[in-house]
């Protein structure tokens, strides 16, 4: 039986697989051996951003339903005013993606996040010029929009930001501030805008991206125990491995990105796959 060795690199979150054939033909003259040439840069900042759209997405989800929704019935807090020292309470999810983004900010990685819409609460939200006539067609059919902001010198991409949860309506709704008082479930609130300074990524800078989200993630979330901490009259809940959904618990940041890395791992492989990991096979 011929035997193959086989060399397996697992990139390091996306589970990604490189498979190398390595040559073993005693006999191979060069004309015939194969050499497959792989650009560095396998991605195209449209792959990316999805990526790290999904990734957004589920976080999101994730907050605002099992930490927000669940948390709030058992007597957590959510406010704008989060991090003010009076204020004893964590950040509304809207503010969650501003923490996140401005960690990215402060990262080496060049991607920017934003959070927009029509409709806003707060009207430094509204979209503007080009961003705000794509909003019209993601309304339309929920598709994501790129383009190229000239100005700006950067690729952007726009996600539909879905009302996915009870107190994303709810909320809205009934904001003092709020320019739309009929929200309804499923709708679409708003739009992510990503924004990348080059048309293609390596690996590397891929899982960059990936990783500066994912840390942004755990810097906010980090934050948020931290004014839980400091807390002086409300009570504490108990942080470890249990979600609010069981009782007045939260979970630590490992567990809250460990979630997150399991819903998100399949969906971002699917995109993965749509493009072809490069194999270099050569026998
Ligand atoms: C408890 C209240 C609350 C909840 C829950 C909430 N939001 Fe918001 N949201 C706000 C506030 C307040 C702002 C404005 C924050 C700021 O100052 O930028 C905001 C901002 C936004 C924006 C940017 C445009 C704007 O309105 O300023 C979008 C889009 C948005 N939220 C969508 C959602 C979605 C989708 C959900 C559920 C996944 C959600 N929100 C959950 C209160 C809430």
């Amino acid at each position: 039986m011929k035997k193959f060795k086989v060399t397996i690199e697992k990139s390091l979150i996306l589970g990604l697989t490189a498979v190398h054939f390595l040559s073993s033909c005693g006999k191979g003259i060069p004309e015939e051996s194969t050499t497959t040439v792989v650009s560095d840069k396998v991605f195209s900042v449209e792959e990316v951003l999805e990526m790290v759209a999904i990734e957004n997405d589920v976080t999101r989800t994730l907050y605002t339903k099992g930490i927000v929704g669940a948390g709030k019935k058992q007597g957590l807090k959510f406010d704008e005013d989060w991090q003010d020292d009076k204020v004893e309470a964590g950040p509304l999810p809207a503010l969650f993606l501003r923490g996140v983004s401005s960690s990215i900010r402060k990262s080496s990685v060049p991607l920017g996040l934003y959070l927009g819409s029509d409709f806003p609460i707060n009207a430094s939200n509204k979209f503007e010029g080009k961003q705000a006539e794509l909003f019209k067609e993601i309304k339309k059919n929920q598709k994501p929009q790129f383009f190229y902001d000239d100005a700006q010198k950067v690729h952007t991409a726009m996600f539909a930001d879905l009302a996915v949860a009870a107190p994303c309506v709810n909320c809205h709704n009934d904001h003092v501030s709020t320019s739309k008082k009929d929200w309804k479930l499923g709708d679409v609130m708003g739009a992510t805008t990503w924004q990348y300074p080059s048309d293609s990524l390596s690996y590397k800078e891929a899982v960059g991206v990936l990783n500066a989200y994912r840390n942004g993630t755990k810097d906010i979330y980090n934050a948020y125990l931290a004014e839980i901490a400091a807390f002086k009259s409300s009570p504490k809940p108990s942080i470890g491995k249990t979600w609010p959904t069981k009782g007045f618990y939260l979970p630590t940041a490992e567990v809250f990105i460990d979630s997150v890395r399991k819903l998100t791992s399949y969906k971002s492989l699917e995109v993965l796959v749509k493009k072809g990991a490069p194999v270099t096979i050569a026998n």
